[in-house]
C-alpha cells in the first residue's frame, strides 16, 4: 500500500469523467482501492474518489465510522444511483481537493445504490444520513464535479483563491 498525492483544485483532471472499471474487480483494481484507502486515512478524510489521485475510474473508498470506534471501510465500483428521495437535506461538505474549505449543499436525503464491492460483487443499499451525502459527494467527483461546483460562482472563486493561496505558502 502506498499513499499517493491528492489533487487540488483548480487542478483539471479533478474536471474529468471518470470511466466505468470493465471485467470485472481484479487484484490491480484492488491494489488501488488499497491505496486510496491509505490516502484517505492519511489525509484523514472519510472519502475519496480514484480522480482524487489521478485515476480516472469509476472506484471509491469512504468510511465514515466515528472516530473512535473501529475502522470499517467500504468500497465502491462503478456506483450508481438507482433511486433518489425527492426530499432534500443540506449538509455541511468539505473535500480534500478543497482543503479547509467547508460549505453547504443540498441533496437528496435518501438514496438507493448499486454497486460493485471490493470483491466484484454486486451489491443494493439504501443511504441515508452522513452515508447518502458522502456517497452522492463522492460520485460526483466520477463526473468531474466538486462540491464546491454547487455554490455560487463567488463563493467558489473565493474557494479556489483560498486553496491557491495556502498551497503558496505550503511551498
Ligand atoms: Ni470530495
Amino acid at each position: 500500500m502506498a499513499i499517493r498525492r491528492i489533487l487540488t483544485v483548480p487542478d483539471p483532471l479533478l474536471k474529468t469523467v471518470s470511466k466505468p472499471v470493465e471485467g470485472g474487480v481484479t487484484d490491480a483494481h484492488r491494489a488501488l482501492m488499497d491505496d486510496m484507502l491509505e490516502t484517505m486515512y492519511d489525509a484523514p478524510g472519510v472519502g475519496l474518489a480514484a480522480i482524487q489521485i489521478g485515476v480516472p475510474l469509476r472506484i471509491i473508498v469512504m468510511d465514515i465510522a466515528p472516530k473512535d470506534a473501529p475502522r470499517e471501510p467500504r468500497y465502491f465500483v462503478n456506483p450508481e444511483i438507482v433511486w433518489a428521495s425527492e426530499e432534500l437535506k443540506s449538509w455541511e461538505e468539505g473535500c480534500l481537493s478543497v482543503p479547509e474549505i467547508y460549505d453547504d449543499v443540498e441533496r437528496p436525503a435518501r438514496v438507493k445504490l448499486r454497486y460493485l464491492d471490493y470483491h466484484g460483487a454486486v451489491v443494493e443499499e439504501d443511504a441515508e444520513g452522513l452515508f447518502a451525502v458522502c456517497i452522492q459527494h463522492e460520485m460526483d467527483h466520477l463526473e468531474g464535479v466538486v462540491f464546491i461546483d454547487h455554490l455560487s460562482r463567488l463563493k467558489r472563486d473565493s474557494a479556489i483563491r483560498k486553496v491557491r493561496k495556502a498551497q503558496r505558502i505550503e511551498a
